[in-house]
Parts: C-alpha cells; structure tokens; sequence
C-alpha cells in the first residue's frame, strides 16, 4: 500500500534531490520531471517495470495509468520477445568494428510495411532522427526553409521557430519552449503553420515558396485531418518540390501496423519512427522515398552510437510479437473504456471535465478555470495515493487489461468525488500537499 505522502527523507526522493544537483534540469527528459505532474510526490526513479506494473526505489508499487514511459511501451514494460532478442544480440555482442546486420532486416520490414518507400536510415532518439529528416530535405532540394506543424523534438533547426521573438511553437503541444542557445542567424529558417489550418500553411508558401525545402508535420495527434487536409499539404509540397515529413514518433503502431497515414490518405516522401518501433529500448528510423534519401548520400550524417546492435534487434522483435499480437482493437478498446469512465465520472460527480483523445492517446481536460492545473495536481496527488501513476494523459497499451481499467476507473471515482468535496469546502488548492505541477518548459533551480 502507498504511504498517504512521500516524506523528504525516503530513497526515491532524496535521489532527486541529487540527482537535481548533479543533472542540470534533474533528468534527460522533460516528461519525466516530477515537477510536470505533482513536485515531490510523483516518483523521480522506478526499480522495476514489467507489465504496466512500476516500483520506484522504496519497492512502492504503482499501475501505470499515465503515458507508458511517454509513449515508447506500446506491448507494455518488460515484453519477454523484445528482452530475449535484446538479451541474444548482447551475447553475441552489442557492438563491435562492423555493422549490426539486423539493420538490413528492420530497412526491409519498414519498406515493405510502407510501399511508398524504399530506403531507410536509423538513428536512437526520436528528435535526433527528425534532424536527420530535416538534412536529408535541405540536401536534396538545396533549400533551407521549413514550415512545420506540431512538436519535433529540441533541436535547433526546430527550435528555430522562436527565433522571432513570440511563442510560434506555443500552440504546438509544448508552449515556453526558448530558443536559448540556438544562433540567432537561423531567424527565417523555420515557420508554423497550425494542424487542420491549409491557409496558414499557404500563406507560408506565398513568402517563401521558392525556398521551401520540406513540410514537417504528424499526419495526426488528437484531432483527425479535416477537409482533406492532409491531401492539400501533399498537393502544396508536390507543387513545390519540397519534401513532406510526417513524424509518426508517437502516432506510428499505436493504432495500426505501420505509420497512422497509412489509413489517412496521405504519403509522405519521408517518415520518422522511434519510440514504440523498439517497445522502450532506443531506436529511430527515418523512411523515404528513394529520390529524396539520396540527400542522405549528399550530407554528412552519420554517428557512432547509430550503428550498436541492441536498437534493431528491439525493433524487429517490436515489429514480430506486433505482428502475432495484432494489439491494436484491444488498444483502442482500454481507451474507449477509460474516456467513457471519466466521461461519466465526471457528470456523476458534477466536475467540469472534458475529454478527448484519438482512440489510442486520450486526454483530460480539467475545466477551463483557474483552478484547472491546480485540480491536474490534486487528481495526480491523490491517484498517487491509491497506487496509480495517472495524470492528464493516458497512452493505452497491450498490457492494460480492462479489469485493470475498471479497478482504475473505480480509484478515479474515489478521487473525482475527493475533489469535488474539495471544491465546495476552500477550493482545491487547499488540498495540495505542495506546489501546483508546471505546465511547460522553465529552469528549476
Ligand atoms: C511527435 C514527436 N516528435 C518528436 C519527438 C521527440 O522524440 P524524442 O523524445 O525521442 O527525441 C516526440 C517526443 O515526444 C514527439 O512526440
């Protein structure tokens, strides 16, 4: 059983508050700040992960209800085919002077999975391989500018974005995104256009249409394209001659084998995998057409650490026990349940909720108010307490059972009604052991 609230003196904490000193920003990753979801009450650290089933370092067990490890555990923690694959090619060796040659077999698998495409190139992380989708595009076509709709990850050509002085990249799931120490001589090299928006992405290309080198967008995150969205940006890219990237980082396998465009009537000329594609342990493919990776054989790119054995033989597993498990109507059938539990918990208890969510990333939405982050922190707080790892955004995995949904439904219940008391007797606030949780990007210390 969880403790009522973690005291400052158990393992899990004091290890954050050195790792804090030690780790400008207290971890690798902006997800995975407990600041983002309840400051010193969320566990920084886990010991063991296998199912959907977490301990951090003080053996408490949670079930994870939140985002599956942001997104990358689609066949849940510790899946044996993926491990045992991972477990021979370590024994053979991880690494070595020559090419891992499951390379070759993860190309094959993604081309003939994406018709469209011919090449691929492998990379770990996810935002590293859309640096490379972006250099191939600026090779290829000899230009440098790039509209892009959406969240890509932290590097400059992204980032570039904010260079104007505002917050273009604000409505783009992550706002306060600074372009600290990105050059200022990149000004002009990226511009936003918003999902759903084809005038905005027009007007973006009566001012630099000459010079576009490539269109960077999810074919879709939580809303569907509307009006033949995703044709249109096509029929402005092919207009143009620059390259369509679609980022499947989070969208790709989550609701059907392979990249979500496959059913939304869209192809790209390049597409980026990682995340799920290797089920947790590192792994980025970026896809394309064989005319457009040519710019790969133009630019330099190119990195050590792209080349050890363990990423490839993770996604082939991946992509096998995918195949035979064909997770996918399971999937979305955990998250319908959840966003109709919440859905009507919310009515019962009369709370001014809202959801949404595309049938495999689902979203709450704690009213409008001023109240609403404070009552994110309060839900996330509470849930703690009744084993659950739980915030605003639930990624539904193979490993959720829908037993394990009713027992999470019956826990979000108990905390719906806590915060509706809360309401009526001094505001939710009040109830907050610490501080409310951040909503974005800031320093820490
Ligand atoms: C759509 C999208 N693109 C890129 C990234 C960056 O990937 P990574 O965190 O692996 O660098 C993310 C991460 O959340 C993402 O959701």
């Amino acid at each position: 059983m969880n403790k009522d609230s973690i005291s400052p003196d158990n393992r899990t904490e004091s290890l954050y508050r050195r790792g804090r000193e030690l780790i400008p920003g207290g971890t690798q990753l902006l997800s995975k700040r407990p600041e983002m979801y309840a400051p010193e009450l969320w566990p920084a650290y886990y010991k063991t992960a296998k199912g959907i089933t977490v301990t951090d370092l003080d053996d408490r067990l949670y079930q994870d209800f939140s985002t599956m490890g942001i997104g990358a555990c689609l066949l849940g923690y510790g899946c044996d085919a993926v491990d045992e694959a991972v477990i021979a090619r370590i024994r053979g060796g991880s690494t070595s002077t020559l090419n891992a040659p499951e390379e070759v077999e993860l190309a094959e698998r993604l081309v003939a999975l994406h018709p469209w495409s011919q090449q691929a190139r492998f990379t770990r992380a996810g935002g590293e391989a859309m640096s490379v989708a972006v250099r191939i595009a600026r090779a290829v076509t000899g230009r440098s500018v790039v509209a892009v709709c959406g969240y890509h990850g932290w590097s400059d050509w992204y980032l570039a974005a904010n260079l104007t002085g505002g917050d273009a990249l604000g409505g783009h799931l992550l706002p306060g995104l600074e372009p600290t120490g990105v050059p200022s001589e990149l000004t002009g090299t990226n511009f936003t256009f918003r999902y759903n928006q084809p005038a905005e992405l027009e007007a973006l290309v009566a001012l630099h249409g000459g010079n576009l080198a490539a269109i960077v967008m999810e074919p879709m995150r939580h809303d569907l394209p509307k009006d033949g969205f995703l044709e249109k940006v096509r029929a402005v890219a092919d207009r143009l001659g620059a390259v369509l990237i679609f980022d499947e980082i989070t969208n790709g396998f989550r609701a059907n084998f392979g990249g979500s465009h496959l059913r939304l009537g869209a192809n790209p000329d390049i597409a980026v995998f990682a995340k799920a594609l290797g089920n947790g342990y590192p792994i980025g493919a970026v896809i394309g057409r064989a005319e457009v990776m040519d710019g790969a054989q133009r630019a330099f790119i190119s990195s050590t650490s792209w080349t050890e054995g363990t990423g490839p033989a993770a996604a082939i597993a991946t992509l096998k026990e995918m195949e035979r498990l064909q997770p996918w109507s399971h999937i979305s059938a955990v998250a319908g349940k959840v966003m109709q539990g919440w859905r009507e918990l919310a009515e019962l208890h009369e709370l001014p909720f809202t959801v949404s969510g595309s049938g495999n990333l689902c979203a709450l939405h704690f009213g409008t108010d001023t109240d609403a982050n404070a009552t994110r922190t309060l839900f996330t707080q509470e849930m703690l307490t009744l084993g659950y790892l739980a915030g605003a955004g639930f990624y539904p995995c193979a490993a959720h059972t829908l037993s394990a949904v009713d027992d999470y439904l019956s826990a979000v219940d108990k905390v719906f009604g806590f915060i509706a008391m809360a309401v009526t007797t001094g505001g939710v606030r009040a109830k907050l052991k610490h501080r409310e949780a951040d909503q974005g990007f800031r320093r820490l210390t």
